[in-house]
C-alpha cells in the first residue's frame, strides 16, 4: 500500500496584536509554534492601537518566521503550503502577514492558502482531538461570538451570533470601566474566582434564537458602578466581576447546550480568546460531564488566544480541498466565513 505523504503547512497570523508563525503536520500535529505578543505595548492605551500593531508586526514578522522554521528543523522545500490569515482583523495588521506569506510563496514557489481567522480558532481544536461531525463550535473572541454548526470539514453554518458586542469586547469594556488593565478578560476572570455573583445583572436570553447580546449587560455594569459611586458606596470588584462573568457564561452555556441537542452534534468545540476563561471552561465541563453522546473539546490556553498553529491547522484542510490564494491576495478586514 502506498504511504500517504505527510503534509507540512506553515501558518502565519497577524490579524490583531500577536505576530505568529507555526508549522503543523497533517493538520493535527504542532511541529513548531511561535507567538510574539504585543500586549505590553498596547496596555498603556487601554486597547489595541492599530498603527502600533502594524509596526510591531513589521518588526517581528521575519524573526518569528525564522524561529518557527528553525524550531521545526524543516527547510522551505519541505513545506507544502503557506496558510495565512486573510481576514477578518485590522487591515494594516493583516497586510503584514499576507505580504510576508506572499513573498515566501513567490520566492520558494510554495502554494498560498488564505484562511479565515475564525476557521483558525475552530481548527485549534483539531490540534487536540480529531473533529467528529456534526460538530458545534462556540466561538468567543474579542471580535466574535458565534455558534457555528459544522456538518463536515470546512463547512460552517452560523446558527447564532452577537447582535452587538462580542463576549471578549464586553469583558474588555467592563474591565476598563472597573479600572483594570488591558486585556480585561483575564483580569475579570481572576477576580471572579474570588467573588460571589451577588449583584443582580441582566441576561439577554432572546428566547427561540441562538443569537447573543452583551451591550445591555455591559451598560448595566457601568450603571451599577456609577450609581454606587454617586451614593458613595463601594462595590467589591470581585463580586462585580463574578456577577458579570456569570451573566455571560449562563447565556453562552445555555445556548450551546440547546443548540447541541437540537442539531444532534457529536462534539462541542470551544474556540477564541474567551475560551481561556476558567469560569466558562468549568461551566461547559459541568454541563456536558454526564452527556455520553456529546464530547466537549477545549484547547489549552495557549491555543485559545491568537496563534498561527490554528491557522496552519485550518489551512491544511483548505489546502487539501484545493483552496489556493493568488499573489493579489489582500488583507480583508470584513472577510465572511465561507466553506473551504
Ligand atoms: O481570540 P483573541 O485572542 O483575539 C481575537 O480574535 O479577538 O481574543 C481576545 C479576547 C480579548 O477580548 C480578551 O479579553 C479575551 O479574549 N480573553 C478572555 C480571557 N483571556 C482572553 N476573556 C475572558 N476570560 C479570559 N480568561
Ligand atoms: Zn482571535
Amino acid at each position: 500500500m502506498e504511504n500517504k505523504k505527510d503534509i507540512y503547512i506553515l501558518g502565519v497570523e497577524t490579524s490583531c496584536d500577536e505576530t505568529a508563525a507555526a508549522i503543523v503536520k497533517n493538520g493535527t500535529e504542532i511541529v513548531s509554534n511561535v507567538v510574539a505578543s504585543q500586549i505590553d505595548s498596547h496596555k498603556r492605551f487601554g486597547g489595541v492601537v492599530p498603527e502600533i500593531a502594524s509596526r510591531h508586526h513589521v518588526e517581528q514578522m521575519t524573526i518569528v518566521l525564522e524561529e518557527a522554521l528553525q524550531q521545526s528543523g524543516l527547510t522551505f522545500q519541505e513545506i507544502d503550503a503557506i496558510a495565512v490569515t486573510e481576514g477578518p482583523g485590522l487591515v494594516g495588521a493583516l497586510l503584514i502577514g499576507v505580504n510576508a506569506a506572499k513573498a515566501l510563496s513567490f520566492a520558494h514557489q510554495i502554494p498560498l492558502v488564505g484562511v479565515h481567522h475564525i476557521a483558525g480558532h475552530i481548527y485549534a481544536n483539531r490540534l487536540i482531538q480529531e473533529i467528529k461531525f456534526p460538530a458545534l463550535a462556540l466561538v468567543v473572541s474579542g471580535g466574535h461570538t458565534e455558534l457555528i454548526y459544522m456538518k463536515e470539514h470546512g463547512e460552517f453554518e452560523v446558527i447564532g451570533q452577537t447582535l452587538d458586542d462580542a463576549a471578549g469586547e464586553a469583558y474588555d469594556k467592563v474591565a476598563r470601566t472597573m479600572g483594570l488593565p488591558y486585556p480585561g478578560g483575564p483580569q475579570i476572570d481572576k477576580l471572579a474566582q474570588k467573588g460571589e455573583a451577588s449583584i443582580p445583572l441582566p441576561r439577554a436570553w432572546m428566547e427561540d434564537s441562538y443569537n447573543f447580546s452583551f451591550s445591555g449587560l455591559k451598560s448595566a455594569v457601568i450603571n451599577t458602578l456609577h450609581n454606587a459611586s454617586q451614593k458613595g458606596i463601594s462595590i467589591p470588584k470581585e463580586d462585580l466581576a463574578a456577577s458579570f462573568q456569570s451573566s455571560v457564561i449562563d447565556v453562552l452555556v445555555n445556548k450551546t447546550e440547546r443548540a447541541a441537542k437540537e442539531y444532534e452534534v457529536k462534539q462541542i468545540l470551544l474556540a477564541g480568546g474567551v475560551a481561556a476563561n476558567q469560569g466558562l471552561r468549568q461551566s461547559l465541563e459541568q454541563a456536558f460531564r454526564n452527556n455520553e453522546s456529546i464530547e466537549l473539546v477545549i484547547p489549552p490556553l495557549s491555543l485559545c488566544t491568537d496563534n498561527a498553529a490554528m491557522i496552519a491547522a485550518a489551512g491544511t484542510v483548505a489546502f487539501e480541498k484545493g483552496s489556493r490564494g493568488q499573489l493579489d491576495m489582500n488583507g480583508q478586514p470584513g472577510l465572511p466565513l465561507t466553506a473551504f
